[in-house]
């Protein structure tokens, strides 16, 4: 498989402290890739710098080169909007804006020619029946949005970023906030999804993450301490902060030989 993502001693900072340092990590096109690590390691930081959403925050500036598809992120012909309309970011918590379930569902197209061409209604079901969310609300579609349930209101969201029609998805704890069944319904939606486009997904569960991974990324502290095929992680980490944080013991002191 190609490589869609190549960050090249990336460092990612808010003022003068840096929250990822010197990152070198490449992700695959095609398939799911779950960030793994300990709250406060900086997943959120470099999953949102994958489509330069970091660049929304004040003290926001990076260090190094992230290529997507070959190309320099930053580099200044590059179109943003183009970028994040390959791109597509879904937050944590769902978030929905004022209005109605179709309004939010084409909330990112309204201004895209030639998905007006295509119709608001036809892409707003199709992306609804993606998500698996058209029989429940199909027939109260012109009702307020702030009405659903939390997994359907984070499916929605979901639906409004496949409504751009992006190649990459990236997903930011989606399922934190959920019970286990509207989690569930997630997870087997982004399994699905992650047969025709690339998926970069945080997520805390590492039950989730060996459910859904094609590859993993481990960060812990900033630096990103393993990645590559899911399978070879969780059976057999190399680093010892993974497998520690893998068998759910506590950081080991990494003056210590590995134990066996
Ligand atoms: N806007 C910001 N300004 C300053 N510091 C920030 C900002 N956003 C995040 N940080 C800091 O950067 C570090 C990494 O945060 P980040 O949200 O990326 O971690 P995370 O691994 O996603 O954690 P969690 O699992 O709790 O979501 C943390 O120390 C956090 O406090
Ligand atoms: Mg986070």
């Amino acid at each position: 498989m190609s490589e869609l993502f190549r960050l090249t001693k990336t460092s990612l900072y808010f003022g003068n402290t840096p929250v990822i340092h010197e990152a070198n990590l490449t992700i695959k096109n095609g398939g799911i890739t779950c960030i793994i690590g300990p709250s406060g390691a900086g997943k959120s930081t470099l999953l949102r710098s994958l489509n330069r959403m970091n660049d929304l925050i004040a003290d926001f500036h990076h260090k190094g080169t992230i290529m997507y598809n070959n190309r320099d992120i930053y580099d200044k012909g590059l179109r943003l909007e183009g970028l994040r309309r390959e791109v597509g970011l879904v937050f944590q918590k769902p978030c929905l804006f004022p209005g109605s379930i179709h309004d939010n569902v084409i909330f990112g197209i309204r201004h895209i020619r030639e998905k007006k061409k295509e119709g608001f209604k036809v892409i707003a079901e199709r992306t609804l029946k993606a998500v698996g969310l058209w029989d429940e609300v199909h027939n109260r579609l012109d009702s307020p949005a702030i009405g659903l349930s939390e997994g359907q209101a984070q499916r929605l969201a979901i639906a409004r970023a496949l409504a751009v029609g992006p190649k990459t998805l990236l997903l930011d704890e989606p399922t934190s906030s959920l019970d286990h069944r509207s989690a569930r319904a997630i997870e087997t939606l982004v399994k699905e999804l992650g047969r025709t486009m690339t998926i970069v997904i945080v997520t805390h569960k590492l039950e989730q993450a060996k459910a859904l991974a094609d590859d993993v990324v481990f960060i812990c502290e900033g630096k990103i301490c393993e990645a590559g095929e899911a399978a070879n992680i969780f059976s057999h980490p190399e680093n010892i902060e993974t497998r520690c944080y893998i068998e759910g013991s506590p950081p080991l002191d990494p003056t210590l030989p590995y134990p066996e």
